[in-house]
This record gives C-alpha cells, structure tokens and sequence, in this order.
C-alpha cells in the first residue's frame, strides 16, 4: 500500500462543506482514495510526493448529463441556428438514422473518444443515455456499449418518438419491452418531457415503469417551454430535473422543497442560441444545483466543463465558487454519489490539478487550456 502526498497546493477546493476551501494545502492519497486533507505544514509523511507549486486543485468534474452514444454530423443544423433557425429537437432523428446505420465498433470508437476528451478537460465521472437507438435492439445495443465506458448508465428510450410509430404504442414499448431489455444495462430512466416529444402522462407512466424496475429516475424538464416535467421529477422522487430553463414560480417551490436537483445545461443554451436558466433564482431559493454539458450532436456538442463553468458564472450570475460546487459536487448529488465529487478522507482521489492559482480562473480565463494533471482513483493521467 503506497501513499502519495500532494504537496504545495496555493488553493484546495474540497467540495467538502466542513471546509470547502484551505489555502496553502496538501493532500494525501493512499489506496486509489483520499487519505487525508490539509494544511501543508501539517502534513504527514508518504511514500510519494507530488508538488502542486502552488497550483489549485479541485475534484474531478461529475458530468452527470451526456448523450454520447451516437453517429453522424449535425453541423448544417447548427450552422442554420446561428443564421436565425429555432432549435425544436426535430434533428434528434437525424442522429437516430446515422446511429441505427453505424457499426458497434464505430459507435465504441466515437463514445470513448468523447470519453477521453472529457477525461483530459478534467471529467472523472461521466453519465451516458442512450436515446439515439429508439427500438429494443438500438437502446439496448446502446447501453451496452455506454456501460463498457461509465457505471453512470441511463435509459432513454422517450428521447422523441419515432417517424414509423404511433405514439400510444411507442409508449406502451418504451415502458415495456424496450425497458425489459434495457434495464440490464441502465443505473437510469430519463424521459424528454416536452411538446413535440412525451407530454405529463407519458412521462409518469414511463418513469414509474422504469422505477418499478429498480432504475432510478431523472427527467428532460422544462427546456424549451414550461411544462409538467419539473414537478413530475419531483413527485416521484427522481434524482435530478435536467434544464430547468422555463420555470414557473411552483417548479422552483417543488424543486426546493424536494430532493431532486436541477441540473441546468448551458452548453445547450448556448448552441441553441436561447436564453440560460436562471441559476440565481434557483440558489437564492435553496434549490440544490448541477452542471453538466449535455454532450451531444444536436443542441449542445461540448464535452467541456471548464467552459460550462464560465458560462454559469458570465451567463448565468453563478459564483465561481458556486459554478465549481455545482460542477463536481452538485453533479455527484444529480447522481446519488458520496464517493465522487469532493475530496474528504474515503473519497475516491479523482482530482484536477488546474494551472493557475485558484479555481476561478476557470471563469477568469474561459477557453484556456488549465487543466494541468488528472488523477483518476489516485492515478495520474498520462
Ligand atoms: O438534452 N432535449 C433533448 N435531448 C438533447 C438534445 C438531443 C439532440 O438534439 O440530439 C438535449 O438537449
Ligand atoms: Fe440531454
């Protein structure tokens, strides 16, 4: 059993609320975990040691919103976006085509590049849907494949109907052979709870059947227009409400009042060209947040939680403090996780060693490459 001491940190961000922050820090891994976190003169002896010269350090990023299993190019319609085109969720079923087309190996290469592309931007923990599939062969193939890269695994099938089926029958699929043959491979169930995709009714009855199959809930909610979504995930106890951008006054009231986060996207936002969610009224409401990047082809291809961590703090009136809190340990919650998303003793030693003296840099200076070391269960990234 090695230990490793981290030496010489200008600014630990522990994610830890007993003590969220300690300046001029070390800290000390041992066994893949964290052993110890302090003040450096205070630290103990270890096999290793490592200096951070005066670097920050944070957890690894908890990127608890991902669609990564996917084929194709959507570039033309991000292209027509930005020439003044809404985005409505129609080309999910562009994907879907160059998705059912392409090859395992094909689908396996792409997710695990995204993977990796992550991993090097500082994400230790990724959550990857299905959704692209949409028939009990595609979905599951899916899942096969997202859960060869991440335990965060999450089913969904309701991403959007599809063009050869009858919605009813769609549902009564979904939430039963399709989940039949998913739910080997899925942590999750998530349904896209908008017009144009599952409306109040289907989202319950699609959820509750993935509930009743030992799958924990998560929702599509509130992206587009208001709806049910917000207070549906909130009804039955899902983990988290993902988006979250048009709320009304009662969505917060049940976001607030229960244990379901609100996960908001800006990556989304900002592809889409659309306004970002209110952050502000959410935290001054006592609403538990999250950031993630919505990776995906269509309305938000970043795999950068740096950069959703500046656009919550430009965009979103986020503090750097609260963007960081919500990117690791806000995203750990979305998940259900205590062993990811802060450094305290018993944690896992997923932490990012940034090139720059304090984490609001991440905001400070947006689109600079900080992310000077990874290590992954106390592992350094080469
Ligand atoms: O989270 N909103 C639904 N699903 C994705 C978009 C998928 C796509 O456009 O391909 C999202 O934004
Ligand atoms: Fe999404």
């Amino acid at each position: 059993m090695t230990t490793t001491l981290i030496d010489r940190v200008g600014l630990l961000y522990t994610g830890d609320p007993e003590r969220e922050e300690i300046a001029d820090a070390a800290l000390v891994v041992e066994d893949g975990l964290v052993a110890w976190t302090g003040p450096a003169s205070q630290a103990p002896d270890a096999d290793r040691r490592v200096d951070a010269e005066g670097r920050a350090v944070i957890p690894g990023f908890v990127d608890s919103h991902a669609h990564l299993v996917f084929a194709g190019d959507r570039t033309a319609e991000f292209q027509a976006r930005m020439s003044g085109e809404p985005y409505t969720g129609g080309g999910i079923r562009t994907t879907v085509a160059a998705t059912r087309r392409a090859g395992d190996a094909e689908l396996v290469a792409r997710a695990r590049r995204l993977v990796r592309e992550m991993l090097t931007q500082g994400t230790t923990t990724v959550e990857i849907k299905s959704g692209y599939g949409l028939s009990v062969e595609h979905e599951r193939r899916s899942l096969e494949i997202a859960s060869r890269l991440t335990s965060e695994t999450t089913f969904l099938g309701a991403h959007v109907v599809p063009d050869d089926m009858d919605a009813d029958d769609y549902v009564r699929l979904v939430a039963g052979d399709m989940l039949t043959a998913c739910a080997p491979h899925a942590k999750w169930v998530d349904v896209f709870c908008e017009r144009g995709a599952f409306d109040g009714d289907q989202t319950r009855e699609i959820l509750t059947a993935g509930l009743k199959a030992g799958l924990g809930a998560r929702v599509h909610a509130n992206q587009l227009t208001e709806g049910p979504g917000v207070r549906i995930a909130c009804e039955l106890g899902a983990a988290s409400a993902d988006h979250c951008t048009h709320l009304t006054d009662a969505d917060v009231e049940a976001l607030a009042s229960s244990g379901t986060v609100a996960t908001l996207l800006p990556g989304a936002e900002f592809s889409t060209r659309s306004p970002y969610p209110d952050a502000r009224r959410l935290i001054d409401a006592g609403v538990s947040v999250a950031l993630a990047t919505d990776c995906n082809p269509g309305s938000s291809y970043t795999s950068s939680m740096p950069f959703c961590v500046a656009l919550a703090v430009r965009e979103m009136r986020m503090t750097p403090l609260e963007a960081v809190r919500a990117a690791t340990r806000g995203g750990a919650r979305a998940l259900r996780r205590t062993d990811v998303g802060w450094l305290r003793p018993g944690a896992r030693a997923d932490l990012v060693v940034l090139d720059a003296p304090s984490y609001a840099h991440l905001a400070y200076r947006p689109g600079v490459p900080l992310v000077h070391q990874v290590f992954r269960g106390g592992l350094l990234l080469e």
